[in-house]
């Protein structure tokens, strides 16, 4: 009987995850990174993508910038457009999750609430880093030039300039890309991974 008033029922497939997961030899999650723009996210992100697949992983980088061109291009910088966002991102990244992939996400995603929401549509298999640096030290590196713009006025609603970020206060991963060595960063992540079983065939 479908339960939903749009008469929507999910349909089952024989194959599983788990399933994938043994085609692949790997088990799925999603890495989060979240933190200020230029805080080092999409660097942690992409240069742990490169040792993981060295390692034989399928994994998969969903970027800001990248899908704000498709998946999400209707999308601003307001609130409401930033939680849309995150949301839609996070349902990608389930379904990644169920395809046996190991995601990695590098968004702002400056929400608490909006991160706790794709914690929850995703499950246990959520992993939180926290790519910490100081306001100051991003905008020194500035490596899009976009705090120079926002401080010039010329954007508006950046984070840390003109819009809020509210930084986890349990993250599963707290890197501060200010003291720590890109190797050190993406060392700590793998680390994580392999500890919570994450990177068993
Ligand atoms: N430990 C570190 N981890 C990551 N990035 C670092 C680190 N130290 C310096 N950086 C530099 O900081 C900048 C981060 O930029 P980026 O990764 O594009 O940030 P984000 O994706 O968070 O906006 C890069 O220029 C990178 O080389
Ligand atoms: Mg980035």
């Amino acid at each position: 009987m479908p339960t939903d008033p749009r008469n929507l029922t999910r349909h089952a497939g024989a194959v599983t995850r788990q399933d994938r997961e043994r085609r692949l030899g790997q088990r799925s999650a999603v890495v989060w990174f979240t933190g200020l723009s230029g805080s080092g996210k999409s660097t942690v992100a992409h240069a742990l993508e490169e040792r993981l697949a060295r390692e034989g992983r399928l994994t998969y980088v969903l970027d800001g910038d990248n899908v704000r061109h498709g998946l999400c291009k209707d999308l601003g910088f307001s609130a409401a457009d930033r939680s849309e966002n995150i949301r839609r991102v996070g349902e990608v990244a389930a379904l990644m999750v169920d395809a046996g992939v190991l995601v990695l996400t590098s968004f702002i995603s400056p929400y608490r609430q909006d991160r706790a929401a794709v914690r929850a549509i995703v499950g246990r298999d959520f992993v939180e880093v926290f790519v910490d640096a100081p306001l100051a030290v991003c905008e020194a590196r500035d490596p899009k030039g976009l705090y120079q713009k926002a401080r010039a006025g010329k954007i508006a609603e950046f984070t840390g300039v003109s819009a809020p970020y509210e930084p986890p206060e349990h993250p599963d991963l707290h890197l501060r890309t200010g003291e720590q060595s890109l190797a050190d960063c993406v060392g700590a992540v793998h680390d994580l991974l392999a500890a919570r079983g994450l990177l068993h065939a």
